[in-house]
């Protein structure tokens, strides 16, 4: 049998490339050799629009809808405007590709360090409507810099697209050995859209019997991050509460570090986008400081969702031993950890 993947790397500004180099690095080296994998690399970000005035021209955007999949590093950097990359490259893609699951896994590896105090047992996964809410630039401004300005930024929420990401989540906890969902809303407040998601969600529940289900508050779903780590298993929630709530899953599991993501659309119509959470860190970029593991464990989830399972967990597995014997005293450089990563896996 010969299978093969057709990977887009874009390593975009600062840290970005060093990190996907490792990435790239530990993904040749689990592959088993039956596996051939081509990859592309496109040259997006700030050094390409100080260059170019380009973001993101439809030529690439093309080009990139016929990849199995998209590897991303990190795009920006302070000099260039705020909003110009975010909106005109990052959002473009997964509003393009249609990238409806934003998957952000959060767990304490072993020697990890936790603000939280006796470290909590953290291993749950938050699953973000990636479309709709209010990222999509459905507002406006009148009067603008007068002081009777009037601003908007409407929340959309349709009841297909709050559907099919809920049932994602229902799939995704029926998968793992809790069984445990968790919708995070504040419909309380925000009743029209409260409504469509409590709605939806209660129905669609009635469809697996074998999830338990729970529903928070956003406002309490933050305290429970760091009172409670231990009660989440699968969370489902909107765009911007699921943006918020993963930086502090981060924050309270490991750090910026090991936090990975997937940008998902589980149809396959489109590629789906993997890459770490963090940015391109000026402050350190160049100087091989950067930790490669988020950008690493981001690979795992990309192997997953093309389903190399044992791939995928063979590098988590690694990524756990490997933090496990990590002295503080001794810091590693990012090729380094790219190393030592590559040979626990190439077993
Ligand atoms: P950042 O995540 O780049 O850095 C925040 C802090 O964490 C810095 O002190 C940095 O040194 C540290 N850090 C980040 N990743 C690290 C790693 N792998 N290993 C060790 N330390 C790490 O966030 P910041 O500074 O707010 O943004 C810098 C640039 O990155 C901005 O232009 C921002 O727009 C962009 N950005 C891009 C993202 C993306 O491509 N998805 C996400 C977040 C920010
Ligand atoms: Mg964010």
């Amino acid at each position: 049998m010969s299978r093969s993947i057709d990977l887009a790397v874009i390593p975009g500004d600062g840290i970005g490339q060093e990190v996907v180099a490792q990435g790239l690095k530990v993904l040749n080296a689990v592959l088993p050799q039956d596996v051939k994998l081509e990859t592309k690399e496109y040259d997006l970000g700030a050094q390409r629009w100080h260059r170019t005035g380009d973001t993101l021209p439809d030529a690439e955007l093309e080009a990139l809808k016929n990849h199995d999949a998209i590897l991303l590093g990190a795009i920006g950097d302070p000099s260039v405007p705020s909003g110009v990359l975010e909106r005109g490259l990052l959002l473009k893609l997964r509003f393009a590709f249609d990238h409806f699951i934003n998957l952000r896994p959060s767990k304490l590896f072993p020697n990890t360090a936790t603000p939280l105090a006796g470290r909590p047992d953290i291993d749950f996964v938050v699953v973000r409507e990636g479309t709709e809410g209010p990222y999509t630039g459905n507002g406006g401004s009148l009067r603008t810099g007068t002081p009777a300005e009037v601003a908007t930024e409407v929340s959309l929420n349709t009841a297909y697209g709050v559907e099919r990401v809920v049932r994602d989540a229902f799939e995704r906890a029926a998968a793992r050995p809790r069984k445990k969902l968790t919708l995070v809303h504040k419909n309380n407040v925000l009743v029209y859209a409260g409504h469509l998601w409590k709605n939806t969600f209660d129905k669609v529940a009635a469809e697996y019997p074998q999830v338990s289900t729970d529903y928070l508050h956003v406002d309490a779903a933050t305290i429970f991050f760091v009172t409670q780590p231990e009660r989440f298993d699968v969370i489902v929630t909107d765009n911007l509460f699921g943006d918020i709530l993963t930086d502090l899953a981060a924050a309270v599991s490991g750090g910026i570090g090991l936090a990975a993501s997937g940008n998902i659309n589980p149809t396959g119509a489109f590629p789906s986008m993997f890459e770490p959470v963090h940015g391109s860190a000026p402050d350190i970029a160049g100087q091989g400081k950067a930790d490669p593991t988020a950008t690493v464990l981001s690979v795992a989830l990309l192997l997953r969702h093309l389903g190399y399972e044992a791939e995928a967990t063979r590098i988590e597995d690694a990524v756990s031993a490997d933090l496990a014997e990590r002295d503080g005293g001794a810091a590693r450089t990012t090729d380094e950890i790219g190393d030592a990563l590559a040979v626990r896996v190439a077993s």
